[in-house]
């Protein structure tokens, strides 16, 4: 199958955090595959961006503004995909945030609060309203964008580390209870991805972090943007509850 293989054809798909790095190369490989996509975040006119990129290419896209944090735009959000497009096919629950670096003795309540919000319960409410459209839809699959950091630890990032861990979880539980029934979840785990972060880093950081991926390297949005719209084809039917890292060999060390 090349890349420009149109084996999303007919398909229908949401991504949440979609205006941002690794959410808009999702969305755009998702439409470049044939898949009409339903783009959700909170900032409009990055959504718009996306939206707009995808139309440019010949796609077919729209925004929907979302908080994943609330219960009630994820199921507006889901709602929107079935009211224009009739049905969902594939949800990827990829908005997420990273909390500044503190130890975790020193991480206050709101900061806490904060990074569950957006990256588990945002998922869990995410999944909670796709799934029975995805029954109704006779089956689909759930991608959740979760991170190496959903397998190992970082220095600071106590509430980034537990959310992901728990994506992973949650992504294994939605095998376990629905996948006699059709549906298919699997999480993705990048290693560093250039979206704009590393633009803070000194160049002895940035060093530092690229040798800690064997490949010598941080990933593009795109070499995960790509693998997303790859597990996310119909004929990936045996592959369920899978965590995937994506991270230029960064687990393997
Ligand atoms: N960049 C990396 O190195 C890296 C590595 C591993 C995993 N990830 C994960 O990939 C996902 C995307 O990260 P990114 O680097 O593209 O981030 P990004 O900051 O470039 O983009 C995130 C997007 O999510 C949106 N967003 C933030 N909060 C939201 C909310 N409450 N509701 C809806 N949208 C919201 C933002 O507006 C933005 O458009 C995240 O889950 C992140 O944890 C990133």
């Amino acid at each position: 199958m090349t890349s420009t293989a149109r084996f999303l054809e007919g398909q229908v798909a949401l991504v949440t955090g979609g205006g941002g790095g690794i959410g808009r190369s999702i969305a755009c490989h998702y439409a470049k595959a044939g898949a009409r996509v339903v783009v959700a975040d909170l900032d409009d006119d990055a959504g718009a961006e996306t939206v707009r990129q995808i139309t440019d290419a010949g796609g077919t896209a729209l925004f929907q503004h979302t908080d994943v944090a609330s219960a009630e735009d994820a199921r507006a959000l889901v709602a929107k995909a079935l009211s224009v497009y009739g049905k969902l096919d594939i949800a990827c629950n990829n908005a997420g945030v990273a909390p500044p670096a503190t130890p975790l003795a020193e991480i206050d309540d709101a900061l806490w609060r904060r990074i569950l919000s957006i990256n588990l319960d945002g998922v869990f409410y995410g999944m909670r309203a796709q799934i029975p459209a995805l029954l109704d839809n006779g089956g689909g699959v759930i991608v959740n964008v979760a991170s190496i950091l959903g397998q190992v630890g970082f220095p600071g990032m106590a509430p980034y580390v537990a959310t992901k861990h728990a994506v992973v979880g949650l992504t294994k539980q939605v095998a376990v209870d629905y996948a006699d029934k059709g549906v298919r979840a699997i999480a993705v785990g990048p290693a560093f991805i250039k979206t704009g972060m590393e633009n803070n880093l000194d160049p002895e950081e940035r060093s530092a972090l690229e040798t800690e991926h064997p490949v010598g390297r941080m990933g593009e949005p795109e070499e995960v943007g790509s693998v997303v719209a790859m597990v996310s084809a119909p004929n990936w039917t045996f592959v369920n509850g899978a965590y995937l890292p994506i991270d230029g060999g960064y687990l393997s060390r």
